[in-house]
């Protein structure tokens, strides 16, 4: 896949190479790098595919649903908010976000418009939902298996943004923890940033620690370190209540 987007005011050709009339040879454009890094970014997202569902597409804090988040939520919606605005900087240091709380209260939408300003800033970012990343894992084993465990493993490491959605629901058998253990302790390792949901219970106290009797011990505290705090988003499903 080639970006489309790319504009360089040299008038380079698409593998940034210009030619020189006088010695007839290519020589590397100063975009080369540039270009070559935004392509190997394209080249994983397209081998381990995207996920954007139409719902969670162009959001603006000017429209519905994140204005009425923005309403209900106004502390997280504007740490979320400025999280975004920084996303180079954060992504770049490591520094990831976690929103936790009950059903359908916006937590999704804010990490999908984290992953779209991520986007929108030349970030690669790959979005998964746990259970379908841990299914996608599993099925690679297979062989001629597409894409290969490696490919997948490689583009959760490396990808600019890791986006994860509804990191409790896997049921923590020792494949899933360990396979778990090892995506987030890679990007822990490489300084890299994840952005993950996960829900709770209505009605129950918010207890953060209770996410390690899900996901183990080791990635917990390895999800900590990521972090901050996590933010809370409490209350009624917006799907049920309207
Ligand atoms: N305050 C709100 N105003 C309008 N729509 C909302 C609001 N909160 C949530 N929604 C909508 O409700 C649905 C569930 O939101 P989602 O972000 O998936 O919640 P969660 O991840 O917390 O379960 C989505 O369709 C979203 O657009
Ligand atoms: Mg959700
Ligand atoms: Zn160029």
């Amino acid at each position: 896949m080639f970006d489309d987007d790319f504009d360089c005011p040299h008038g380079c050709d698409a593998n940034g190479f210009l030619f020189d009339e006088v010695t007839r040879s290519a020589y590397p454009c100063t975009c080369r790098e540039e270009r070559l890094r935004r392509r190997s970014h394209s080249d994983m997202e397209a081998s381990v595919g995207r996920y954007a569902p139409p719902r969670f597409q162009d959001l603006d804090w000017s429209r519905l649903p994140l204005s009425g988040i923005a309403e209900r939520h106004t502390a997280t919606a504007g740490a979320v908010r400025r999280y975004a605005g920084r996303v180079v900087q954060n992504a770049s240091e490591g520094r990831g976000l976690w929103l936790l709380g009950n059903k359908g209260t916006g937590k999704t939408t804010l990490a999908y418009y984290v992953a779209q300003e991520a986007r929108a800033a030349g970030l690669s970012v790959l979005t998964r939902n746990t259970t379908d990343l841990l299914n996608e894992l599993r099925d690679s084993y297979k062989p001629d298996a597409q894409p290969t465990t490696r490919q997948i493993i490689d583009a959760v490491t490396h990808v600019d943004l890791l986006h994860l959605e509804d990191v409790s629901v896997p049921r923590p058998n020792d494949w899933v923890l360990e396979q778990l253990y090892t995506i987030v302790n890679r990007r822990y390792e490489h300084n890299k940033a994840i952005v993950f949901t996960s829900d709770t219970p209505y009605g129950e106290g918010i207890n953060p620690d209770t996410l390690a009797d899900h996901i183990g011990e080791r990635t917990y505290s390895r999800l900590m370190q990521m972090i901050e705090q996590p933010f809370f988003m409490t209350g009624a499903d917006f799907r049920l209540a309207s």
